[in-house]
Parts: C-alpha cells; sequence; structure tokens
C-alpha cells in the first residue's frame, strides 16, 4: 500500500449484509487503539458504517477515516459502481494519510 504508513492491518469481509462486520469492528478498532476505514461505502441512506463505528466504538473523528468512495445504491461495491456509473480506481483504494493509523481495521 502507498498513502499512509500502516504497519499493521486487519481486514473484517463477508459475503452478506447484516452480519456484523460493522459491530466488530468497531469493536476491534476500539479495542486496538487504532483507527477504522471503509474504503468503499455503497448505500448512504440511513446513515454510513463510518457513522455507526463512531457510535458504538464511541470513536474520535481522527479514529474514523474517510471513505474512498461513497456509492447511493446498497448492494455489492462492485454492482454500485456499476449502477452509479463511477469508475473505481484501485489506484484510490489506499488509506488516507493521517497520523496514528495502526493499527488499521478495515471494512
Ligand atoms: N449495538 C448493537 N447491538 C446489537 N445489535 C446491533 C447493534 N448495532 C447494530 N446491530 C445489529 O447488528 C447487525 C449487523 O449489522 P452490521 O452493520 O454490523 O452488518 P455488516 O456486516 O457491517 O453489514 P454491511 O454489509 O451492510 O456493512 C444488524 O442486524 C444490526 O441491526
Ligand atoms: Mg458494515
Amino acid at each position: 500500500m502507498s498513502g499512509a504508513q500502516v504497519t499493521n492491518a486487519v481486514v473484517i469481509a463477508g459475503t452478506d449484509t447484516n452480519i456484523g462486520k460493522t459491530v466488530f469492528a468497531a469493536a476491534l478498532t476500539a479495542a486496538s487503539g487504532g483507527t477504522y476505514w471503509k474504503p468503499i461505502q455503497a448505500g448512504i441512506t440511513g446513515g454510513t458504517d463510518r457513522d455507526a463505528v463512531a457510535q458504538l466504538g464511541e470513536l474520535k473523528p481522527d479514529r474514523i477515516h474517510t471513505e474512498a468512495y461513497r456509492l447511493m445504491t446498497p448492494c455489492s461495491p462492485h454492482r454500485a459502481a456499476e449502477i452509479d456509473n463511477v469508475a473505481i480506481d484501485t489506484a484510490n483504494l489506499v488509506p488516507p494519510n493521517g497520523t496514528p493509523i495502526n493499527p488499521l481495521t478495515i471494512e
């Protein structure tokens, strides 16, 4: 990864929605003392995962990185990008600069 200096990252992945990725990521970010990043937020009505993590983990804004992409359609990122007519450039999928960042929890 280029961009921010990441020395320790955990990726939370799951192939369905509402299975607890965000809830787990909030707990992990809070317990680890690190930061949270959701590279692609698909679906923004009803709040974002960033907001949920900040609330659940009681985290200050400097521990929640800004998404690389925010898509309107609530489905998988690649499909949401197609529907929203957005081209996702993987070169943009790097953590934003900012310190401190580690450990980084990526959802
Ligand atoms: N504080 C809480 N206590 C118990 N359950 C909660 C709490 N907050 C959210 N939930 C529930 O946990 C479930 C998992 O939600 P979560 O947002 O973690 O899923 P997700 O895997 O991140 O989904 P997505 O793919 O949309 O990001 C939801 O049904 C939600 O209603
Ligand atoms: Mg989530």
